[in-house]
């Protein structure tokens, strides 16, 4: 019998993505707050392992945000398996990095077929779900500061990081009406198996060695270093938590003073 009264107690989580990064930590900070998480990723083999060293009830469950089908089993499964969603994370996505003149359509489409429309359907499966289990649910959208301005290799993925923060301001506004809450966290540079695939690609579009980008983007974040996936996980927490109930429709820098608004 647990006595824990965790600031998540009796909330069911859904993580996107959850299967490694930003998503694994705040899918462990969310059961340790008391609530029974659901890892939803393409990689269901990751997600498994993911769910079983978690423990506290988490389950994996496979998820491709790029199919609708995938999304409605997803969002069927756990109810039947673990009850009502209260809190959704937005959180899978892909990278990519190219300079203008070197984009493809194929890019293009990838990037903005897990950010941008996986996303947007992913919100409104979870957000009819709860509408229809009569759910005050909280999701909470996976931006960057990568939306907030552009950058001249990333393109693409800046765009869809500022799909993701006009989304979240347009379903926030909807939602609330429902008393859903939609906000977004705005991560800045975080150390991920992510930004091992951009180190990499800045080390071949600007001649740099191995993880010197890396050290770069690190010394250049106000606060000394960069980010680790446990530093998202105290926002994640709040925006999920009934303390958050009056924030609605907004976008929370947690980037180490990268970016202010
Ligand atoms: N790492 C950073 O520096 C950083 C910075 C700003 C924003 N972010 C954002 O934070 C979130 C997490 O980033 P991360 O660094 O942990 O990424 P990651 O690459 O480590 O993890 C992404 C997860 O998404 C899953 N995924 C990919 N495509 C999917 C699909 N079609 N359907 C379901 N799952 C899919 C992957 O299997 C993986 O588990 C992303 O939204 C990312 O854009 C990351």
């Amino acid at each position: 019998m647990s006595n824990s009264t965790g600031k998540l107690d009796g909330k069911i989580a859904v993580v996107t993505g959850g299967a490694t990064g930003i998503g694994r930590a705040m899918a462990q900070r969310y059961a340790n707050e008391g609530a029974r998480v659901a890892i939803a990723d393409i990689n269901i083999e990751e997600a498994g392992k993911a769910a079983e060293a978690i423990g506290k009830g988490a389950k994996a469950f496979a998820l491709d945000v790029t199919q609708q089908d995938s999304i409605d089993s997803m969002v069927a499964n756990i109810a039947r398996d673990m009850g009502p969603i209260s809190v959704l994370v937005n959180n899978a996505a892909v990278f990519n990095l190219a300079p203008i003149a070197d984009i493809t359509r194929d890019q293009y489409r990838l990037v903005f077929s897990v950010n941008v429309e996986g996303l947007i359907f992913t919100l409104q499966a979870v957000a009819k779900h709860m509408v229809a289990s009569n759910t005050r649910g909280k999701i909470i959208n996976m931006a960057s500061q990568a939306g907030r301005r552009g950058e001249p290799l990333v393109g693409v993925y800046c765009a869809s990081k500022a799909a993701v923060i006009s989304l979240t301001q347009s379903a926030g506004l909807d939602l609330i009406r429902n008393g859903i809450n939609v906000n977004a966290i705005s991560p800045g540079v975080v150390d991920t198996a992510m930004w091992d695939t951009v180190d990499a690609m800045f080390a071949k579009y600007e001649g740099l060695k191995p993880g010197e980008k890396k050290i770069q983007v690190g010394k250049a974040v106000p606060f000394g270093r960069m980010g680790v996936p446990e530093d998202l996980v105290g926002a994640a927490v709040f925006l999920a938590s009934d303390d958050s109930d009056y924030i609605v429709a907004q976008t929370l820098n947690v980037d180490g003073g990268n970016w202010m608004n």
